[in-house]
C-alpha cells in the first residue's frame, strides 16, 4: 500500500512488492514457509457452506504457490449478542471439515464481537525452494489453464435476491467449497512456469499481475473461457457486483477486447470471484496432457483459455 513503507527482511523471498498470492520466506536449507491469510463477510446464507467456502478461499493462495499447506488459524468475527451460538458453531464447523480435508489442523486463532459476521483463516505451508510457483514466471508460448468456470460474483449476488434457479446455485456453490488441492497436485507433476488462483480481482485482474510481472502479454479466447450455468442470463438482468464493475474499470487500461464482445461479456471477464480456480502459465506442449489428468479426477472441468505472447503495449487481448 502507498504510503506505508515496511522494514527489508533478509530472509523475505516474496512480499508485498510482488503481488503475488502468499508471503514467502526462507526457513531452513531449500526449504520454504509460505503464509497467507483471507476472510470475508458472508457469500450465502448458510453458515456451515459459508465457512467451508472461507477455508477454501483461504487456503486456495498455498495451493497457487505450489506449496503444501501445514496448519491454519482461524479468524473471527461474529456478533455475539444478537445471533445465536449454534450459527457460530456451524462457521467454525465448515471451517475445520474444510481444513481436515485439506489435511491440516486448524490450531489456534483469534475472534471478536462484530456487527457483521467475518471468518477466514491464516493458512501455512512449505515448499522446497525449486518447487515454489511464483506469478512472475510466464513465458511466451505458454498455454493458459484455467481449473474452474467464472461467475461466482454475479451468481452469488443474483443469489442474495432470490434470483438463482437451485440447480445452478449448487453447482456454484459446489465450485466455491472445492479445494484447488487437486489441481496444485497436478500442477506439481509438469513445468508449470506461473500460476495464481483467480479471487476477488477477476480473470482479468489477475491475468493483468502475470502480464506484468512476467513481463509478457497475453490473449484469451472468450469462447474457450468457461462460466457457470446462468452467470450470463443474470449479468444481462444487472446482477453485477460492484466489485466486478470496479476490476472492468481498472483492467479496461490494459485489455483490448474483441469488438463481438458485450459489455455484459466483459462484466463476465472481469467478474470478481470467491474460492475460484487457479490459473496456470504452462508449456503449451504439457497443457492438454494437465487438463485431461485433472479432469480425469475432477467434477469440475479445467480447459485451455489462452496462450502467453511476448510482451506488447496492449497486455491482454481478448479474441
Ligand atoms: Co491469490
Ligand atoms: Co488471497
Amino acid at each position: 500500500m502507498s504510503g506505508v513503507k515496511n522494514k527489508d527482511y533478509k530472509n523475505s523471498v516474496v512480499s508485498f512488492n510482488e503481488n503475488d498470492d502468499a508471503a514467502v520466506v526462507k526457513i531452513s536449507n531449500g526449504k520454504l514457509l509460505v503464509q497467507t491469510v483471507d476472510f470475508f463477510t458472508p457469500v450465502v446464507d448458510d453458515p456451515y457452506t459459508f465457512g467451508q467456502i472461507a477455508a477454501a478461499n483461504a487456503l486456495s493462495d498455498i495451493y497457487a504457490m505450489g506449496a503444501t499447506p501445514t496448519f491454519a488459524l482461524n479468524i473471527f468475527g461474529f456478533p455475539i449478542n444478537e445471533l445465536s451460538k449454534d450459527i457460530a458453531v456451524e462457521i467454525l464447523k465448515g471451517g475445520s471439515d474444510k481444513a481436515n480435508e485439506a489435511g491440516i489442523p486448524i490450531l489456534g486463532g483469534h475472534s471478536i464481537d462484530d456487527k457483521e459476521p467475518k471468518y477466514g483463516l491464516v493458512v501455512n505451508g512449505e515448499v522446497f525452494e525449486d518447487k515454489l510457483i511464483r506469478n512472475s514466471g510466464s513465458i511466451a508460448g505458454d498455454s493458459l489453464i484455467l481449473t474452474k468456470p467464472l461467475g461466482t460474483g454475479i451468481i452469488t449476488t443474483a443469489i442474495k435476491k432470490g434470483q438463482v434457479q437451485n440447480e445452478f446455485e449448487e453447482i456454484t456453490i459446489n465450485s466455491m467449497k472445492t479445494l484447488n488441492k487437486d489441481a496444485a497436485k497436478i500442477m506439481n507433476q509438469y513445468d508449470v512456469n506461473a500460476a495464481t488462483d483467480v479471487t476477488g480481482y477477476g480473470l482479468l485482474g489477475h491475468l493483468v499481475e502475470v502480464c506484468k510481472s512476467s513481463r509478457v502479454s497475453a490473449e484469451i479466447e472468450f469462447s474457450n473461457v468457461s462460466f457457470f450455468s446462468g452467470t450470463e442470463e443474470l449479468a444481462k438482468n444487472g446482477y453485477i457486483p460492484s466489485g466486478s464493475k470496479r476490476n472492468y474499470e481498472y483492467i479496461s487500461k490494459f485489455c483490448n477486447f474483441s469488438k463481438a464482445l458485450s459489455m455484459n461479456q466483459k462484466m463476465m471477464l472481469s467478474d470478481a470471484q470467491t474460492s475460484g480456480g487457479l490459473l496456470i502459465s504452462i508449456p503449451s506442449n504439457q497443457a492438454e496432457d494437465y487438463v485431461k489428468n485433472i479432469n480425469s479426477i475432477s467434477e469440475i472441468k479445467s480447459t485451455i483459455i489462452g496462450r502467453i505472447t511476448d510482451s506488447s503495449p496492449t497486455l491482454i487481448k481478448i479474441l
